[in-house]
């Protein structure tokens, strides 16, 4: 190990670059040293119920749980029998104090307006929301769809749900109508949230227009409620559709929150599988609760005087945990931010850094890489004095990001915590600790206390040192997945099949000679796409649906912005010609279909595609192509090798 006391840095080998926590920082942080992180994670591993019993009284309880963990593999209940609200934990409990008057959530929106609510004014909104749904028959049980923009609201929608113990389904503002039809039909949403229209880079978001694309297919939904946002022109079903603003003016203020069982089911959130339509991740109450309060508090070293910052949008697993449930069950103050970085200029999060004094900021990997893009000059206009702690999410962190970020960003003072977790996963698994674990660029490093992973071969069998293979889990964690959305045996399938008794990641990884863990990417038909997961199976199925469009193979391709870019190979049906429109009409399609975070950056037409002789789809070989390397694979199993030959050939 090559370290340098002031813990700036160390070495030119890459490999050896190790930043040990600075001694500031590790003498006031809530886990100190690698000792303390190795005593906890230790008795976590060999006593996980007397562990997680003690943690969960950082939790709120109505009533005590009688068993801590009731496992019946793949299927586990956490906290039996206990009661809890979550947007008590989250609102209530800050309010007996003087936290009452504390931030909960700064916000500005993408055009500049700015507002702060603090933890009293949050519990007003939700309250009086949470009366505004029940006005409208929602009961507990009853799942409640969101789809808006990054507005307070949005965070008052789901706290309000989470009072009634209606599960919500939050579908990402950036995907089509079509998408968010198929998710209501999944779970059959009773209510819709959304708003008129959101921003985005200066331009309008027509949710409202895609809502009711939507729900024209989706008899579930009895009620529309719509969130002024932008004042756009908007179709209006009388009946149906309600203002958000006009519900809350007519609507007793009081809704107390509803004590529910710890396995009922918080929220529903979709992500993308290697197969077949979206999966339906279901978390319940108590554990994911836990699993975001604690991880937040730890990971990110969270203090009553922070104000922190995570820039992912709530459509996405990393906003429910890490912008809403962890630090408002933290008593946090948060800053929230509606729009693009780079609107109405690339210095816009400098500047926000700079005007809140934002002391934790957590962001991914793509984000970092357009920032490094577009330029020093933009964060170096700015006071960013303020930061003490670095996160980033979403994909591996390359070294050189890693690097930029720990000076340019953090002035060569703030720990990066690089924190590996998935939707499934409910909250983070392998991250630094900032002030116990030291850092090495490119690594999620070490495993939270409570988190068993392995790293293994097809069979299960442990893999050596530096040995890549099939990252698992081995116990059980209160904040995971509980199943698929009405589908137990796709859960367990695609989840506890592969590797007999442990919890399959999807990803691969390897461990070092020091124990810190390297992420390398999922190892199954899924892509990475600016920290986002797509599968490659829905962009297909999008193309094929075009009437021109004969067969899809869609992979990824290496891109130094988005992590991975989307390749699609396409064949015509005979008599479609080939050309420079129907490419782009293609493009459109797909972002119809799915919506702008699935189009494809590129396009190949090809007479075949290559097969295996039982008709699968050589994918690795595409990747190869896609990727402009030569194919090293065996290609034995080819079904006609002339194919391959005349792939390369074909210009894009
Ligand atoms: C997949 C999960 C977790 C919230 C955001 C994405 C990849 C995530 C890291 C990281 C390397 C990472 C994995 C994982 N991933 N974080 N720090 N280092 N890879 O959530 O959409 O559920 O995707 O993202 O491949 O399996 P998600």
């Amino acid at each position: 190990m090559n370290v340098d006391p002031g813990g700036s840095i160390a070495s030119l080998l890459q490999e050896t670059r190790v930043f040990p926590p600075p001694v500031d920082f590790a003498r006031s942080a809530h886990v100190k040293s690698l000792a303390d992180y190795e005593a906890l994670w230790n008795f976590a591993k060999d006593e996980p119920e007397a562990f997680w019993a003690e943690q969960a009284k950082a939790l709120s309880w109505d009533q005590p749980w009688s068993a801590v963990l009731d496992w019946k593999p793949p299927f586990a209940r956490w906290f039996v029998d206990g009661k809890l609200n979550a947007s008590y934990n989250c609102v209530d409990r800050h309010c007996l104090g003087p936290a009452r008057n504390k931030a909960a959530i700064i916000w500005e929106g993408e055009p500049g307006e700015r507002r702060v609510l603090r933890y009293q004014d949050l519990k007003r909104e939700v309250e009086r929301f949470a009366s505004v749904l029940k006005g409208l028959g929602v009961k507990k049980g009853d799942v409640v769809a969101v789809y808006m923009p990054l507005v307070p609201e949005l965070v008052v929608a789901l706290l309000a749900c989470a009072r009634l113990g209606a599960p919500h389904t939050v579908v990402f503002g950036g995907f089509s109508g079509e998408s968010l039809a198929g998710r209501i039909q999944d779970c059959k949403a009773k209510v819709l949230v959304t708003a008129d229209a959101g921003y985005r880079r200066g331009k309008l978001i027509p949710l409202k227009d895609n809502a009711d694309a939507a729900v024209a297919h989706c008899p579930s939904i009895e009620n529309v409620i719509v969130y002024e946002r932008v004042k756009s022109k908007v179709h209006w079903s009388p009946g149906r559709d309600h203002w958000w603003h006009e519900l809350m003016a007519s609507t007793p203020p009081d809704c107390p929150p509803e004590p529910l069982d710890s396995e009922h089911p918080l929220y529903i959130l979709y992500t993308s599988g290697s197969t077949g339509k979206p999966k339906g991740i279901l978390h319940t109450t108590g554990g994911y609760l836990l699993g975001a309060h604690l991880t937040t508090r730890w990971v990110f070293d969270l203090k009553d005087d922070d104000t922190y910052w995570c820039t992912a949008d709530v459509g996405w697993v990393t906003g429910h945990t890490y912008l809403v449930y962890g630090p408002l069950s933290n008593g946090a103050t948060c800053v929230m931010y509606e729009g693009a970085p780079n609107w109405p200029d690339e210095g816009r999060f400098w500047r926000i850094i700079e005007d809140y004094r934002v002391s934790i900021l957590y962001t991914a990997p793509t984000a970092i890489r357009a920032f490094m893009k577009w330029g020093e000059q933009f964060p170096r206009r700015h006071d960013l004095s303020s930061l003490r702690l670095l996160g980033s999410v979403g994909e591996p962190i390359n070294p050189e990001a890693w690097m930029w970020y720990h000076k340019v960003i953090g002035g060569g003072r703030c720990p990066i915590v690089d924190t590996w977790w998935q939707t499934e996963t409910g909250s983070i698994m392998i991250s630094p600790l900032p002030g116990a674990t030291p850092t090495v660029p490119g690594s999620a490093t070490r495993p939270l206390p409570g988190i068993v992973p392995e790293i293994v071969t097809k069979d299960g069998a442990p893999c050596g040192t530096n040995q890549g293979g099939f990252l698992v889990i081995k116990q059980p964690w209160p904040s995971m997945l509980r199943t698929l959305y009405g589908d137990d045996a796709r859960y367990q399938s695609q989840y506890w099949s592969d590797i007999p008794g442990c919890y399959f990641t999807g990803d691969g990884a390897r461990r070092d000679e020091s124990g810190n863990y390297w992420i390398m990417g999922r190892v199954d038909d899924v892509l990475n796409v600016a920290g986002h997961r797509l599968s490659t199976m829905e962009v297909e199925s999008a193309l094929v649906s075009h009437p021109q469009v004969a067969e899809a193979a869609v992979v990824g391709k290496p891109d130094d912005l988005k992590g991975q870019s989307i390749a699609a190979f396409v064949t015509l049906e005979t008599g479609a010609i080939a050309s420079e429109s129907l490419r782009e009409e293609l493009r459109s399609h797909v972002t119809r279909e799915i919506g702008a975070l699935a189009r494809p950056d590129e396009i190949r037409f090809t007479e075949g595609l290559p097969k295996t002789r039982s008709g699968k789809i050589m994918r690795r070989l595409l990747r190869d192509i896609a990727a402009g390397v030569e194919s090293s694979g065996d290609t034995s199993t080819l079904e006609d090798l002339t194919v391959l030959a005349r792939l390369r050939t074909e210009e894009e």
